[in-house]
């Protein structure tokens, strides 16, 4: 098999989606490999988790430091690293459109609703109060336009009589733990058959 793609992880939280990406890893054949768990909070817990799982960590705060000086920092680590892929999971600051265009098309991030539904925070308290029937979560390909990129994987749950936020993110999230994982390998997948040689003329004679 090609060789895994580099995938380099953001988080800024409890880092679920990150454990459940490298578990996800660990338990078959996959496309990727994460190589560094990257934090703008050195006192994000999830930091703790990837440590026990025995990741590479980075971790600076972006206080007092203007937005994209603070991602050219981020750049430089994740190239030292030689990440090819970029998972957000729950990684709690916009980037800079200069970061962006560096990592065209291979930044991917999760967000907790049906994407182009609900985007921004307190997705789950919004969409109990419209009335909606489905929640769910979306992994989308980031762009400039937040949470607007071109959608790659969507899972759906159907919202319950009397459900709070909390139970429905409590829900959601588990599938998260299930699209996120498949939905990077899949696209780590697809980018090694984009990036391997095509058969020459030569060889197809
Ligand atoms: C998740 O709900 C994810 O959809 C959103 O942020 C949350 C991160 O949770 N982007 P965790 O830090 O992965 O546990």
């Amino acid at each position: 098999m090609a060789d895994k793609v580099r995938v380099g992880v953001l988080i800024s939280g409890r880092g679920s989606n990150m454990v459940a990406l490298e578990e996800w890893k660990r338990r078959g054949e996959r496309s990727y490999r994460i190589v560094m768990v990257g934090s703008n909070d050195p006192e994000a817990r999830g930091l703790m988790a990837a440590k026990i799982l025995g990741l590479p960590i980075w971790a600076e705060s972006h206080k007092g430091m203007e937005r994209e000086a603070f991602d050219r920092l981020l750049d430089a680590q994740l190239k030292g690293q030689e990440v090819e892929v970029v998972a957000l999971a729950g990684y709690m600051r916009l980037l800079s459109p200069w970061f962006i265009q560096q990592w065209q098309g291979r930044i991917l991030n999760i967000h907790p609703s049906l994407l182009p539904d609900y985007k921004g925070l307190d997705t789950h308290r919004r969409a109990i109060l419209a009335g909606e029937q489905f929640a769910g979560c979306s992994v989308h390909v980031v762009t400039e336009e937040l949470d607007g990129g071109p959608v790659i994987a969507q899972a759906k749950v159907r919202i319950r009589e009397r459900e709070t936020p909390e139970m429905l993110a409590e829900r959601v999230l588990k599938e998260e733990h299930t699209l996120y994982p498949e939905a990077l390998d899949i696209f780590c997948q697809t980018l090694r058959s984009v990036d391997q040689p095509t058969i020459s003329s030569a060889e197809k004679k």
